[in-house]
């Protein structure tokens, strides 16, 4: 035992005491002592709870106008998938002198009808509703007939013009109660939905004047 103290004041006579004992210690590991009785805590029936679980939606927009908004939106949804089917069909099937104009037309109608199923769906979910999304239930919600076989080029324009003017008329009926509920996100995409539409009617139309 006394070697060592001996051996270091051989060495070195003054600087030895000091350094080894400060390290180790330097470390207070004691900052939570004040927190003994924060176990208590009042139980509340937490709004935040619901919100966080997606029971709740605040957005400004009674409960009563977001379901007839997506009721509605949900038929814009069904003429717009029953368009997209419709046009998608006659872009395979299209025969006769303007099969490229038209097969190429078609394409680029369903490509965008494609993109606008998912925003006007998405749309209902942001209202707190299930967006419909099957046969059955586009087939019930629809205002576009189905198509039974195969018309001639001339007709299946003549019917994509009535389609497109049928989601314009579905879609126009709505906006009494996006704009009572002060809907602006409904009412921009409707907007936009209606210009395309519109556009896509009067191009196709335009393909039957003479
Ligand atoms: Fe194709």
């Amino acid at each position: 035992m006394n070697a060592s103290k001996s051996k270091a004041a051989v060495k070195v006579p003054i600087k030895p005491v000091a350094k080894p004992a400060v390290k180790p210690a330097a470390k207070p590991v004691a900052k939570s002592a004040k927190a003994p009785m924060a176990s208590v805590k009042p139980a509340a029936p937490s709004p935040e709870k619901a919100r966080l679980a997606g029971d709740k939606i605040d957005i400004g927009i009674k409960e009563r106008d977001r379901e007839k908004i997506a009721a509605g939106l949900a038929r814009v949804l069904a003429d717009t998938y029953s368009l997209y089917l419709k046009t998608h069909n006659f872009h395979w099937n299209v025969v006769g002198p303007m099969f490229n104009t038209l097969h190429q037309m078609f394409e680029a109608q369903y490509d965008e009808l494609a993109l606008a199923v998912d925003q006007i769906a998405e749309r209902i979910r942001a209202l707190g509703y299930p967006a419909p999304g099957s046969y059955g239930e586009f087939s019930r919600l629809t205002a576009i007939p189905d198509t039974v076989g195969v018309p001639k080029a001339e007709e299946m324009i003549a019917l994509l013009v009535s389609a497109h003017e049928t989601v314009v008329r579905t879609s126009r009926a709505i906006f009494p109660a996006v704009d009572a509920a002060s809907d602006e996100p409904t009412a921009d995409l409707l907007t936009q939905r209606m210009q395309a539409h519109e556009k896509a009617a009067w191009m196709l139309r335009s393909l039957l004047q003479k």
